[in-house]
C-alpha cells in the first residue's frame, strides 16, 4: 500500500529511525562520490503554490541523484487553477507519476490529494505543518549530538507550521520540547498519537532555553501572512541573540529552518557564530529527503 507523509502522525518511531540511518548513509556515499539509482525510471511531480528555495532544489537534486526525474509545477500551470478538482487531478497524476510533492496554503488540499492519489503524497509545507523540514532537523541533531531521545529543544518565536511539526516529532521521538511564544502567537496544537516526549508551551524565552541542547527559531511572518508592526513588536523579546544563547547555561546548537531575517528572529552574530549549524541543517534537507524518496517511491 502506498504511504504518504502529510504530518509526523504518518510516521512511526521506527520509520524515523530508519530514515535517519539511510540519510546518514546517503550523505556519506555522496561525499565519496558513490551513487545508486533505486528510482531509475520513476518520476516525482512537485507542485509549488508558495515560494521555495530549499525543498524546491533539494528534492529535484535528490530525485536526480537517485536516478529518477522530477517535474516542477506551479498550481497556475495546471488545470487545477481553472477548476479541475483535486480528486480528478490526483487520479490522473497517479497514472503518470510515482510520487507527488506539494507545497501549498490549505492543509486540507494535501489531505484531499492524498485521499485520491494512488501514489505517495509528500507535504512540502502547508500553513499547518512542515514535516520534511523537521525530519531533516532530527537528522541534523542526531548527526551533531549522536542522540535524539532526551534531547531538549527550545523553540522560540512565532508558533507556526514548523512548531506544529516539532510538537509531533518530539512526542514521537521522546524529546523534551519547550515552546516559547507570545500569548497570541501560540502554535496550532496537533493531536499527538505518541506521547514518548515532553512538550511544554510557555511565554518566557529565558525559561524555555534553560539547559536546552538546541535553540530553534523560524521567521516571525510565515508565507501567506501579513507582516504587521504589532506582531513584530510582540515578537521582539523572542529574538535569538547571544544573551538567549548564554541563558541556556551551555553551548546549544542554534538552528533555523531558513530563510532567516537577520536582525529580526535571529541576530547575525549568532547565525554566523560558533553554535550555529544552520547551513549544515540546510544541506541535510537533501540527504534526509533522498532517504524519504527512496523509501516511499521504491515500495
Ligand atoms: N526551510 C524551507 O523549507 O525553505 P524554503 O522555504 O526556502 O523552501
Ligand atoms: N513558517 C515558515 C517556514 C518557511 C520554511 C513559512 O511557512 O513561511
Amino acid at each position: 500500500m502506498k504511504k504518504d507523509l502529510l504530518t509526523f502522525n504518518d510516521l512511526t518511531r521506527d520509520d524515523v529511525l530508519h530514515l535517519l540511518t539511510r540519510a546518514g548513509e546517503l550523505k556519506q556515499e555522496r561525499r565519496a562520490g558513490v551513487f545508486h539509482y533505486p528510482l531509475r525510471g520513476k518520476s516525482l511531480g512537485m507542485i509549488f503554490n508558495k515560494h521555495s528555495t530549499r525543498p524546491r532544489i533539494s528534492f529535484e537534486v535528490g530525485m536526480n541523484e537517485l536516478g529518477g526525474h522530477s517535474f516542477f509545477l506551479t498550481g497556475d500551470q495546471l488545470q487545477l487553477k481553472r477548476g479541475e478538482s483535486l480528486r480528478d487531478s490526483a487520479r490522473v497524476l497517479s497514472r503518470y507519476l510515482h510520487g507527488l510533492l506539494i507545497r501549498t496554503f490549505d492543509h486540507q488540499e494535501v489531505v484531499e490529494l492524498a485521499r485520491w492519489a494512488d501514489i505517495p503524497v509528500i507535504n512540502g509545507l502547508t500553513d499547518l505543518s512542515h514535516p520534511v523540514q523537521v525530519l531533516s532537523d532530527l537528522f541534523s541533531i542526531q548527526e551533531k549530538l549522536s542522540r535524539i531521545e532526551g534531547v531538549k529543544v527550545a523553540y522560540v518565536g512565532d508558533g507556526n507550521n514548523v512548531t506544529y511539526s516539532w510538537i509531533l516529532a518530539a512526542s514521537l521521538m521522546g524529546m523534551h520540547l519547550t515552546v516559547a511564544t507570545p500569548p497570541d502567537c501560540r502554535p496550532p496544537m496537533p493531536k499527538t498519537r505518541a506521547s514518548a516526549g515532553v512538550v511544554e508551551l510557555m511565554h518566557d524565552p529565558l525559561e524555555a532555553v534553560k539547559d536546552a541542547d538546541v535553540i530553534y527559531t523560524d521567521v516571525w511572518i510565515s508565507m501567506g501572512q501579513e507582516e504587521t508592526e504589532v506582531k513584530v513588536r510582540k515578537l521582539r523579546p523572542y529574538q535569538i541573540n547571544q544573551e538567549l544563547v548564554d541563558a541556556t547555561g551551555g553551548e546549544p546548537l542554534v538552528m533555523h529552518c531558513l530563510p532567516a531575517h537577520r536582525g529580526m528572529e535571529i541576530t547575525s552574530d549568532v547565525m554566523d557564530g560558533k553554535n550555529s549549524i544552520v547551513f549544515d541543517q540546510a544541506e541535510n534537507r537533501l540527504h534526509a529527503q533522498k532517504a524519504l524518496l527512496e523509501t516511499l517511491l521504491s515500495r
